[in-house]
């Protein structure tokens, strides 16, 4: 009866892949702010769906802050790893960070979902879900659940198939 189950969320990737834009997007309209701003370590946020309610580690990407990410991965029982897919320059920074994730002791041997946001899909040069999922070699990721969905924070395109995919792995 308007009971959800609880899970907490960590949305991690890299500064300016628009984390906390897409978190700010999912939650209900009298919620959201206008002004977003770089996030200065981490931020938690709450939204719900329609059997969920998320609270939601939104990390700063920045390269300094990154360190902070591990500390928090004990209690995350899902994962949202969001890419900016017109940062080319920077995949491979991306990938480095994936990997680190993926290979930690507290991640490693666990069945923890993770939703892929291939963002920022409105930028004229942005690279398909298809070709982000290959640079990031998401298809070696066997023993966890994994979807990718291009989305446009700014729009909320995306988002939302994103979002009813988590909640099938977590039921
Ligand atoms: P950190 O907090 O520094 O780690 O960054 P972040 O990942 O939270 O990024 P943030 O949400 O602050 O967004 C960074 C910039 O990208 C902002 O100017 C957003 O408006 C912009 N942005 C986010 N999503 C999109 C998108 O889908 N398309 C476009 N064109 N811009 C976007
Ligand atoms: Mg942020």
């Amino acid at each position: 009866l308007g009971l959800k189950k609880e899970v907490n969320v960590l949305c991690l990737g890299l500064d300016n892949s628009g984390k906390t834009t897409i978190i700010n997007r999912l939650k209900p309209s009298n919620a959201q702010v206008q002004d977003i701003v770089p996030t200065i370590g981490f931020s938690i946020e709450k939204f719900k769906t329609s059997s969920l309610s998320f609270t939601v580690f939104d990390m700063s990407g920045q390269g300094r802050y990154r360190n902070l990410w591990e500390h928090y991965y004990k209690e995350g029982q899902a994962i949202i790893f969001v890419i900016d897919s017109a940062d080319k320059l920077r995949m491979v920074v991306a990938k480095e960070e994936l990997d680190t994730l993926l290979n930690h002791p507290d991640i490693k041997h666990r069945r923890i979902p993770i939703l892929f946001f291939a963002n920022k899909m409105d930028m004229r040069d942005a690279l398909t879900s298809v070709k982000v999922s290959q640079l990031l070699c998401l298809e070696n990721i066997k023993d966890k659940p994994w979807h990718i969905c291009a989305t446009n924070a700014l729009t909320g395109d995306g988002l939302q198939e994103g979002v009813d995919w988590l909640q099938g792995p977590l039921r």
